[in-house]
């Protein structure tokens, strides 16, 4: 493992996301011996993840409101010469199906962005309408328990206190719930970065080696039911039930 995949840019935490999703996804096109894929990011941002899956050769739509965002994205894409895979919508998650069509994609990727939806319920049955019956969601949100310990451990008790009913953060099984609920048969569930956000950068960064023995760390904790409880992020990957 090489010391590039978590750099200065690129935290412990999201180099284990990207390789787990990246892994997840090839075992799941496998079995479906398909070509490539189809993937819509909702709430993808200034398209990170969509350009690392539009450079593996998918063909990718980014959902977001945010015009800055798509800005970005936008310019981001022409540079990296990835304008016939990667496009932008402006469009939130009240919209997606109206936007995309039913069945109109085979992964729906949702990080770090259920959170900030209103009604994060009706936003997941959105999202299962859009997916074709057999295709993959992969969500990211942040995790309560993981909250209320990073702000106990830096001192901040009343905020610890109040991260305990934060309705913005889920706990694992409630989200597992949401997503079965909305039509999903779920797979993986994980837990990422479960202790590198508790390890100082400066850290990180000054010892030789210390960098890949967290990301080997973090891997083999992030599947651990106790562990992955207290991680700072839940990663569900699932399946649309076939009706
Ligand atoms: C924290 S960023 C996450 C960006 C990216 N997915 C990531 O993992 O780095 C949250 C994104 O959600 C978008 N967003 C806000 N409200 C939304 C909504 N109702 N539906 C979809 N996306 C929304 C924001 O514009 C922003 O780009």
């Amino acid at each position: 493992m090489s010391e590039r995949r978590h750099s200065r840019h690129r935290s412990v935490a999201e180099a284990l996301l990207v390789d787990r999703l990246s892994a997840q996804l090839a075992r799941w096109q496998g079995e479906r011996g398909l070509a490539d894929y189809t993937v819509t990011d909702l709430g993808g941002g200034t398209g990170t993840l969509a350009m690392s899956l539009a450079e593996a050769g998918h063909r990718v739509t980014v959902v977001d409101p945010s015009l800055d965002a798509l800005a970005s994205l936008q310019r981001r894409t022409a540079e990296r010469g990835l304008v016939d895979r990667l496009r932008g919508i402006q469009g939130d998650a009240g919209n997606l199906v109206e936007l995309l069509g039913a069945d109109s994609t085979d992964v729906m990727v949702c990080h770090r962005t259920l959170e900030v939806i209103d009604d994060p319920a009706t936003a997941l049955a959105a999202m299962a309408t859009t997916v074709r019956p057999g295709g993959v969601l992969s969500v990211v949100v942040p995790q309560r328990r993981a909250a209320v310990i990073s702000q106990a451990l830096q001192g901040h008790i009343g905020s610890a206190l109040q991260a305990i009913d934060d309705p913005s953060r889920f706990d694992l099984d409630e989200l597992v719930e949401m997503i079965t609920a909305a039509g999903f048969e779920v797979g993986e569930v994980e837990g990422i970065g479960v202790l590198s956000q508790h390890v100082p950068p400066a850290m990180i960064e000054s010892e030789t080696g210390l960098a890949d023995q967290l990301y080997e760390l973090e891997s083999r904790l992030s599947t651990d039911p106790a562990f992955r409880a207290i991680a700072s992020w839940a990663h569900v990957v699932a399946e649309r039930v076939v009706a």
